[in-house]
């Protein structure tokens, strides 16, 4: 069968890419979609299991840091769109090993731009790179009313949010420089099925169904805007089919909440759908070392997305964070297995 496009979505059996994979091959039968991922600890092909006999799906475990075979997988799927999230995301773990992420996060990154280039310099496909990127770029606001726009200076302060922007100024010099047809978005902090439970909203949820401690970093005082997953794939979608060649859209949720206030709202469902006392588990909560570097508040403004592409967000936070926690709830097994690294077992078997 003959694709319109062959789409190449890299990470996508991570957290938001398994939404993103979900989104594409269901809706859109006549594109071919490729996932790429190197399956670390972060990658679960579980979290495609409804579509990994879809006729437009395919699976590829390949680590985008290695040259040779992405630029092989380009030519075996005629690849002519790249939807790129493979990376290391978790800050905590740029602290520890901040090599990994400038390998994967900036190498990584390179590689996919140079194999694009070579494989569509003599094309006349609609081809283009979408790379996903984070707010974490923009640095760290004040508590005030200010917010990132995307003219604001890009000021990283972890490891991570470091590697993120060097792989966006890549991305924005191989458009520059050769002419490379990319769009990039910044986008907030997502949260939502699937998600590692490293981070906060799924590593408290588990922690308080098991009646662990719930550790707040610092004075819990630091603000992020959250954003439901399938809100920032949605958005994704748009920008990918209607969004300007060489332009920057930030997504965000216009959804700020304090750590602490959140981590209260989130122990309050947990123990209504639990059937526990209200506020029973707050006396988990445990305050402790700060995060080095620990950025204060980010908040985004994504009206250019909204004026010029019609995007909003769709959920509430209070309904989006109640179907979050009933989600983990009716799939601790999910849970269980990532926690005790039985996911990787099944795979294992397959892709080695
Ligand atoms: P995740 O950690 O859940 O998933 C990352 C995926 O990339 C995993 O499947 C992993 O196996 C794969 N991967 C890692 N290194 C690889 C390599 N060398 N080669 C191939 N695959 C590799 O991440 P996520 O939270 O879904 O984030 C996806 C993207 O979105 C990232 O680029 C991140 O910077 C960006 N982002 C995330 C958020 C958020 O709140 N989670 C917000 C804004 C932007
Ligand atoms: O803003 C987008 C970014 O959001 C993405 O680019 C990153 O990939 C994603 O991990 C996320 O980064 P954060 O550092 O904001 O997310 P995290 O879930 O790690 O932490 C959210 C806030 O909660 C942050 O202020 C740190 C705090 N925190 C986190 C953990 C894991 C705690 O207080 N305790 C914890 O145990």
């Amino acid at each position: 069968m003959r694709f319109q496009r062959n789409i190449l979505i890299t990470g996508g059996a991570g957290f938001i890419g398994s939404h993103l994979v979900r989104l594409f091959v269901n809706k859109y039968p006549e594109y071919q979609i490729i996932n790429l991922d190197k399956l670390t600890y972060a990658g679960n092909l579980s979290n495609l299991k409804d579509v990994e006999n879809k006729p437009n799906y395919n699976f590829v475990k390949v680590d985008i840091c290695d040259f040779e075979t992405i630029q092989k997988v380009f030519a075996d799927y005629q690849i002519n769109s790249v939807i790129h999230l493979a990376a290391e995301s978790h800050v905590d773990r740029s602290i520890k090993d901040p090599f990994a992420f400038a390998k994967t996060n900036v190498m990584g990154t390179l590689n996919l731009l140079e194999t694009a280039r070579q494989a569509w310099q003599n094309t006349e496909n609609q081809n283009l790179f979408y790379h996903v990127s984070t707010d974490e770029v923009y640095g760290s606001l004040e508590f005030d009313n200010t917010l990132f726009t995307e003219e604001t200076k890009y000021d990283p302060h972890s490891p991570y949010s470091a590697s993120k922007a060097s792989s966006d100024h890549f991305v924005r010099a191989y458009h520059d420089t050769y002419g490379l047809p990319i769009v990039i978005s910044n986008c907030s902090n997502n949260y939502g099925s699937f998600q590692f439970p490293e981070k906060l909203i799924p590593l408290f949820i588990n922690n308080i169904l098991k009646n662990k401690p719930l550790p707040v970093y610092g004075k819990g005082e630091n603000v992020r805007d959250w954003l439901f997953v399938e809100d920032h794939t949605r958005a994704i979608d748009l920008i990918f089919h209607k969004g300007k060649i060489g332009d920057t859209y930030n997504i965000g949720g216009f959804n700020e909440w304090k750590n602490i206030d959140l981590i209260k709202v989130m122990i309050k469902t947990v123990d209504k759908l639990l059937g526990r006392q209200e506020g029973e588990s707050e006396k988990l909560i445990t305050y402790v070392t700060d995060r080095a570097g620990h950025d204060l508040r980010y908040a985004i403004d994504s009206s250019k997305l909204k004026n010029e592409l019609g995007w909003e967000p769709s959920l509430q936070f209070e309904e989006g964070i109640e179907k979050t926690v009933r989600w983990y709830l009716e799939n601790q097994e999910w849970l269980d297995n990532i926690t005790s690294g039985d996911y990787r077992k099944y795979y294992q078997e397959m892709y080695g």
